[in-house]
């Protein structure tokens, strides 16, 4: 298994270009599977998620082929006689998988899609997902740990999500754009991923409005038409690349950074006395001799990111003072304080809420990631800490952030990764 070694106490300093956003590229996939024809698909991360993705689709029956590292061509016609299903063993690696369930049953009249179950960052469940889908004419039945989901046509209906789920969003939205009829959908997600997955949608020939706001209202039509699309800039990669800038006194462009998706982590950011300047190529992120404390709480977009928390308790840990984290999205998302406290950090966990007391000096040491987000924390927090950091289990990492050592070496940062046999 690789791992990723650093050795901390570099200023980050240069150029770096920010890649294609996983959540919206995972979503703009499935919804390839709408179309009559094939849709290429640019600016995609070269991640293992997307990749998963798209042997997810081609088990479908599409047919996928990489057109290069960051173009994937998807050609949805060879579904109609699959199988129609999303099995266990896709869907307990990639959750994402769960939002076939709506572009089949508009497209195809039919799916069965694995129940994700937990996972390491809570419960997780998908019953937002299932009551939308249901309101649009959907007969859903459960069946040895599956989904099953049936209907002729859909029709277009009302549905008022009871919590705001951006996966349930995108399903739902997704569905409606083949039923027939007008569909209204209240207490929607408002991230930028339903909007660039709306965006790419209406590209193909559905017709959504108020995407971005809290209301989406889907007039349905009867298909959709390949298309070419490229993907939005990830708005956390470039937060977390920034919290590395920071926290390493650098001076740092981050090209491309989407700053209009990132309102809220610019805020915090500028809080703890980082300077974030918009210029016209992107985002300039400075590291200020002294960070200061900053309370966060996570919520629902346009509030903090859930996706940014971990990243962020690293800055706090930096900072001279005590800080405060709640996460109110997830319920077990502090798997990185154990390893962050093996490394000198100094934090302690109260239910939801996380005080962080700083300035700690880090210290390297052999680490563990349990997610995504928490091992983008533990790689962020080796570049300050003194002497050498290991990170293991580097697949999590490489879910989510393309090749991360090959972004942070030219910026001057010591990292390098091991990888099998050698690690
Ligand atoms: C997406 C992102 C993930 C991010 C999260 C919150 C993708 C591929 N992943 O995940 O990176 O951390 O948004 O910004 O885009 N919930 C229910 N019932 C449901 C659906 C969700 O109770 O039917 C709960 C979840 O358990 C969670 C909260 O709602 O507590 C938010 O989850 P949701 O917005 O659905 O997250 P994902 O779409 O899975």
């Amino acid at each position: 298994m690789d791992k990723i070694v650093i050795e901390g106490g570099q200023p980050l300093n240069g150029n770096v270009r920010i890649n294609g956003a996983k959540n919206a590229a995972l979503l703009i996939q499935c919804a390839a599977l709408l179309g009559d024809t094939a849709c290429t698909l640019r600016h995609l991360p070269n991640l293992s998620d997307v990749r998963t993705m798209g042997k997810l689709l081609a088990y479908l029956g599409c047919d996928v082929s990489m057109v290069d590292t960051h173009t994937m061509r998807i050609d949805p016609r060879g579904v109609r006689d699959g199988e129609l299903e999303a099995p266990y063993d896709t869907v307990k690696t990639m959750r994402a998988s769960v939002t076939v369930m709506g572009p089949l049953l508009a497209r195809y009249g039919r799916a069965r899609v694995s129940l994700p179950g937990g996972c390491a960052i809570g419960a997780r469940p998908i019953d937002q997902h299932l009551k939308g889908l249901e309101a649009l004419g959907a007969e859903i039945q459960l069946e040895n740990g599956y989904v099953v989901l049936q209907a002729d046509r859909l029709r277009g209906g009302a549905f008022v999500f009871d919590k705001v789920t951006v996966g349930g969003t995108q399903n739902v939205m997704m569905a409606a754009t083949l039923a027939k009829g007008t569909t209204r959908l209240e207490n929607v997600a408002r991230e930028p991923e339903v909007e660039e997955l709306a965006r790419f949608l209406n590209k193909m020939g559905a017709k959504i409005s108020g995407a971005g706001t809290s209301v989406i209202e889907i007039e349905g039509v009867d298909n959709l038409t390949g298309i070419e699309h490229a993907v939005i800039a990830d708005r956390i990669e470039a937060g977390t690349l920034a919290i590395a800038a920071a926290i390493t006194r650098g001076d740092v462009l981050l090209e491309d950074a989407p700053v209009d998706h990132m309102h809220a982590t610019i805020a915090k950011l500028e809080e703890a006395g980082v300077e974030c300047r918009v210029e016209p190529d992107g985002l300039r992120v400075l590291g200020p001799d002294e960070i200061r404390p900053i309370d966060v709480s996570t919520r629902p977009y346009p509030g903090f990111p859930t996706d940014m928390q971990a990243q962020f308790m690293v800055l706090a840990l930096c900072a001279n003072g005590q800080s405060l984290i709640t996460e109110t999205i997830f319920e077990n998302r502090f798997m990185h304080v154990p390893e962050l406290a093996r490394m000198g950090g100094d934090v302690k966990v109260n239910g939801n809420s996380a005080v962080i007391r700083g300035p700690s000096n880090l210290m390297g040491a052999t680490v563990m990631a349990t997610d995504l987000r928490a091992s983008a924390s533990l790689v962020v927090a080796g570049l300050v800490a003194q002497g050498v950091t290991e990170v293991r289990r580097v697949y999590h990492l490489d879910r989510g952030y393309e090749c991360i050592e090959e972004r942070l070496r030219p910026l001057g940062a010591r990292i390098r990764r091991l990888s099998g046999a050698r690690a």
